[in-house]
């Protein structure tokens, strides 16, 4: 089996070499390793594993064992579809004790040209709010950067100015279920290469930059948890997660119906609809009974009416957290839906109702290899951390390239200016001009 799994965090980084990044998703309801090769911006998808998971309550661990053993199964999986050995996940973290906040620094730019270190510092200056002890940073998620007094810039670097101010938001998380999330990963032989909020990697799979650009809401109704993720302007304007999903909605038809969960799941998948008017009213299905009670016909319409107010009730919290916010005239590309509730019949109509905006399914785009296995709403966490995990080793790389000794102008005219003959070998010939410095030298070996 080959194992070429993040050689970037191994020190073996070759630019431009195609590179296996493995996407986490520890959800309530199931755990998917998504294997994908990197190459040149493109993202190959080589392997998929998906294991039922019962180890999470409300997207947050809460049996350490089973979360392990479905993370053993899904990596398991995902390496013999894909033929490559995984060591470093980028794994996804949700749950109602993720907050987001906004912050802002102020940097002096050095040198009248703001730099990378400049960005750098005054990113660092954002996050340097107290924090509780129980909790971390997740995220710095840049909003604007304003130069002097010219506001709304996405990236400042090569822009002249003396000050330097970032206005962003912070992910915070309580440090426990984070750690949680890493010791199981590790717990399985796993490096963490970086915990994502899950909305954030969503967004990722699922999102075209004019979406975020114009303002759009993605809204994750996963197993157990709701997640929010407001981009406007480009940048993530907010972030939230309401603790409900699928799993309230399976529970509420086993009670209603009086049938086992398992059945319930069933009959939602099979013949659930979120608004009751879209269900003919002489349509009928088997409902098993519990405790040895015989089966049972119970119109469609009677299921949708039990799923119907808490479709509703978890769009209400949707939109009264929207509103809060005071960007809801800002969401001009509408709100985009993922996770795997929203594969219920009526999910985007009853959405466009009560959030009063155009509404889509998301499903992961730009990505090739084998798509089919990674297609619903459901994987759209799993393949936005493949893709988050891309774009941080591609900024690595850009990082490393730029931070690389550059010759300067003079030197590269001292260069061409020396007499192409200049070897030891050559006699007579004149030197070739001295190196000005040990890091030129190196920089040309590299080069040539
Ligand atoms: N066809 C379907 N119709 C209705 N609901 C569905 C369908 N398929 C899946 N679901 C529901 O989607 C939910 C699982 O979605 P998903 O896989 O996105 O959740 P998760 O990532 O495990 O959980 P979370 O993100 O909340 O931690 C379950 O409640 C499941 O019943
Ligand atoms: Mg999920």
């Amino acid at each position: 089996m080959k194992s070429r799994n993040q050689e970037h965090q191994g020190g073996r980084p070759k630019h431009d070499e195609p590179e296996i990044v493995v996407g986490l998703d520890i959800g309530t309801t199931k755990v998917t390793a998504v294997v994908g090769e990197v190459d040149d911006g493109t993202i190959t998808i080589l392997g998929v594993g998906n294991v039922p998971c019962r180890g999470l309550r409300k997207g947050v661990v809460s049996n350490i064992d089973w979360t392990v053993r479905s993370i053993r199964d899904a990596i398991e999986a995902a390496q013999q579809m894909a033929g490559v050995e995984i060591r470093t996940v980028y794994a996804g973290v949700a749950g109602s004790h993720i907050r987001c906040q906004p912050s802002d620094g102020v940097a002096a730019v050095a040198g009248g040209e703001v730099q990378k270190g400049d960005v750098d510092r005054v990113l660092e200056g954002a996050r340097a709010i107290p924090v509780d002890a129980d909790r971390q940073i997740l995220h710095v998620l840049p909003r604007e950067f304003i130069v002097d007094n010219q506001d709304g810039i996405r990236d400042p670097i090569g822009m002249s100015g003396v000050r330097l101010q970032a206005k962003v938001n912070l992910v915070t998380a309580a440090t426990g279920c984070v750690q949680n999330v890493v010791r199981c990963a590790e717990r399985c032989g796993l490096t963490v290469a970086d915990v994502v909020l899950e909305p954030l990697a969503s967004a990722e799979a699922i999102l075209s930059e004019d979406e975020k650009e114009i303002g759009v809401v993605i809204i994750d109704i996963g197993g157990g948890t709701t997640d929010l993720l407001l981009c406007v302007d480009g940048g993530i304007a907010h972030s939230s997660v309401i603790p409900a999903g699928g799993n309230n909605i399976t529970s509420d038809i086993a009670a209603g119906l009086r049938t086992p969960m398992a059945e319930a799941e069933r009959l939602k998948r099979n013949f659930g609809c979120a608004l009751g008017r879209m269900v003919s009213d002489d349509d009928e299905v088997e409902v098993p009974g519990v405790g040895g009670h015989p089966p049972r016909r119970v119109a469609r319409r009677v299921l949708s009416d039990i799923i119907e107010p808490r479709v509703e009730e978890i769009f209400a919290v949707v939109r009264k957290r929207i509103e809060d916010t005071g960007l809801l005239e800002q969401l001009s590309a509408g709100a985009v839906l993922t996770g795997g509730a929203v594969l219920m019949e009526g999910m985007p109509e009853f959405a466009e109702e009560i959030l009063g905006m155009p509404v889509r399914l998301g499903y992961p785009v730009g990505i090739s290899g084998i798509t089919q296995l990674v297609q619903g709403p459901q994987y759209a966490t799993g393949v936005g951390l493949v893709k988050y995990g891309a774009e941080a080793i591609r900024t690595a790389r850009k990082m490393k390239a730029l931070q690389a000794p550059q010759p300067s102008q003079r030197l590269l005219r001292e260069l061409e200016e020396a007499p192409k003959s200049g070897s030891s070998s050559s006699g007579g010939a004149k030197k070739p001009p001295r190196p000005s410095s040990n890091r030129f030298w190196d920089w040309l070996r590299a080069a040539f």
